[in-house]
């Protein structure tokens, strides 16, 4: 049986890394999620038969439960305006699969494991030969951090020649240190100061322009975002 994120599909950047990895190791290499959520990301590794580890703190996310949703008649969508206010969404209560469900109801139990994890706070002494982050730094559970802390804790997983792919937040107004911090928020370009020599960039992307997105699950008002994405491979020993 087939299920589905509350997430939606993951991008076709995700399947361009797996193919990337596969190239080098065929289906037999560990892969790590970090902030697997309901599996978005975690599940087309597993049914490939690629060993997938995922971690999160959310247990809805990991074990199932209800989580409230907007109730949106008709989508608009909204041209950016720094001092945007959001509609107000009636919300309704919804039944939501969680990793746990997702891996058990698709038989993939072989290949996939999920942990309950602060992961910044707590980094696992494993190494993976991907590791995969769709925006989980800017978290309030993780503003103790810097972000080159945060960058470097995922580094500190990733094997020797393995990939490590994070895409992020940026501030939407660089000066801005109070709406986004700098522990949460990457300033143009900052995030190459945290790659040194043992790691060589592989694709790097940053917006500048924000993007709209509807009110959603977790977040349910209107907002605007502005993304980061970075592929980097180790080319130094991680001892
Ligand atoms: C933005 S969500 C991912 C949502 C979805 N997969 C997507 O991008 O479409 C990021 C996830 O990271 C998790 N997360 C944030 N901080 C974390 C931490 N310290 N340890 C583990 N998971 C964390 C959150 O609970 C959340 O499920």
């Amino acid at each position: 049986m087939k299920t589905k994120s509350i997430w939606g599909n993951p991008p076709t950047r995700l399947y361009k890394l797996i193919s990337l990895a596969e190239q080098n190791w065929g289906k037999k290499y560990k892969a790590c999620i970090v902030g697997c959520s309901d599996g978005k990301f975690l599940m087309p590794f597993a049914r490939r038969g690629t060993t997938v580890v995922g971690y999160d703190i959310d247990d809805t996310a990991l074990y199932g439960g209800i989580k409230a949703f907007p109730i949106i008649d008709k989508k608009v969508k909204y041209d950016y305006k720094p001092d945007f206010i959001s509609k107000k969404y009636e919300l309704e209560d919804k039944k939501v699969l969680g990793t746990i469900d997702r891996i058990k109801l698709e038989k993939v139990e072989n290949f996939a494991k999920v942990e309950k994890r602060d992961f910044y706070r707590d980094v696992p002494n494993e190494k993976y030969d991907v590791v995969f982050t769709s925006c989980s730094l800017h978290y309030s559970a993780n503003q103790d951090f810097t972000l080159q802390e945060k960058t470097h804790k995922l580094q500190n997983i990733v094997s020797e020649d393995g990939y490590l792919y994070m895409d992020y937040m940026m501030a939407i107004d660089e000066d801005d240190y109070e709406k986004y911090p700098s522990s949460k928020f990457y300033r143009k370009n900052e995030i190459l100061d945290f790659f040194d020599s043992d790691w060589e960039i592989i694709s790097f992307r940053e917006n500048h322009n924000p993007t709209f997105e509807g009110a959603h699950v977790d977040c349910v008002y209107d907002h605007f975002h502005r993304f980061g994405y970075l592929l980097a491979k180790r080319i130094g020993k991680n001892d």
